[in-house]
């Protein structure tokens, strides 16, 4: 038994490739990794690695996770510039028993000096996008639409757990922005004995319920992965809108360590890959419900083929 999930449509060269790794056998925490840093090196992916935007100061700012659900070592590393795979340096800084989160400068320094590849992640067409966006009147801190981070929980056939995470965060975000991504429990989280979650959305939201280990931990008491990211998905999108008018984009997905799997969003639009032994990795769609409920169905070939013409559409600025 092995599986593998993971948030938006991006990712599905990625699940592509780490699926065969765990088909083959391999380990959970070499098959995220290679599958995260698929969708890193995609220039048109425009909200994780090489190819993602900016911040204000048209400056990409990377966070990226790694977990093993084994021993529960946590790596990450938020805000790091000119590196090609934030995924790998989280995944080197997960075997440092301290230190292992990092930001920055510090983050840079610690790649230089174990050899991570250097590289300007600032491409010609983000920062078309950034002259576009620049031009434009609203400036409403909010998640790039349609984007966002790469979230991935692998089972491998040992029944070893991972979960990583990587993005470029919010589109204009501050310099020095952390969003929810390298933020171990609200990102990410994975666990062995129960399974892993991992979220896309607005990370100042997401942080506000904890809510990978929400799902993990509902998901301990014995909750099927679909009724812990609903339950959870529901229950903070409820509670923003009640304390606070609103609620940001808010969407997660899950495994547990049986290889079933479920997904949740409050938004419409949210797309999730997943693969599992028997079959080809698939892309869903969620359609959210009057009731907050979502379902799923697989995307349409008309669909495939408009993701990636409009994802490598020229920008008109
Ligand atoms: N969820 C990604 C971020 O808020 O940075």
């Amino acid at each position: 038994m092995w599986g593998m999930i993971a948030t938006w449509r991006m990712a599905l060269e990625g699940v592509g490739k780490g699926a065969e790794m765990l088909r083959q056998g391999g380990d959970a925490g070499d098959a995220v990794e290679r599958a995260v840093r698929e969708v890193e090196d995609f220039p048109y992916y425009k909200s994780v690695g090489y190819g993602g935007l900016p911040n204000e100061d048209m400056e990409v700012e990377l966070d990226a996770a790694f977990m093993d659900g084994d021993t529960l070592d946590i790596g990450a590393v938020a805000a790091i510039k000119d590196y090609a795979n934030p995924v790998s340096i989280a995944r080197r800084l997960s075997g440092e028993p301290v230190n292992s989160v990092l930001v920055g400068e510090g983050a840079e320094r610690f790649a230089h000096k174990e050899g991570f590849e250097r590289k300007n992640m600032l491409t010609d067409r983000a920062k078309a996008f950034y002259r576009k966006r620049k031009k434009e009147d609203e400036q409403e801190l909010k998640p790039y639409k349609g984007h966002d981070t790469v979230g991935m929980v692998c089972l491998d056939q040992k029944g070893k757990m991972t979960a990583a995470t990587s993005t470029s965060g919010l589109f204009m975000k501050k310099k020095g922005r952390v969003g929810d991504s390298p933020i171990a429990g609200s990102g990410f989280y994975a666990d062995s004995k129960v399974g892993g979650a991992s979220a896309t959305g607005l990370g100042e939201d997401l942080m506000k319920g904890c809510i990978s280990y929400e799902i993990v931990r509902l998901m301990k008491e014995g909750l099927h992965p679909q009724e812990a990211c609903e339950r959870a998905v529901l229950s903070l999108d409820r509670e923003l809108k009640e304390r606070r008018g609103k609620a940001g984009d808010l969407s997660l997905i899950a495994m547990n360590n049986k290889g079933e799997w479920g997904a949740a969003t409050n938004i419409q639009g949210f797309s999730f890959v997943v693969a599992a032994e028997g079959a080809e990795p698939k892309v869903y769609l969620a359609t959210l419900g009057e009731d907050g409920r979502c379902t799923f169905q697989e995307a349409s070939r008309e669909w495939m083929e408009d993701y990636m013409r409009t994802r490598m559409a020229p920008v008109e600025e």
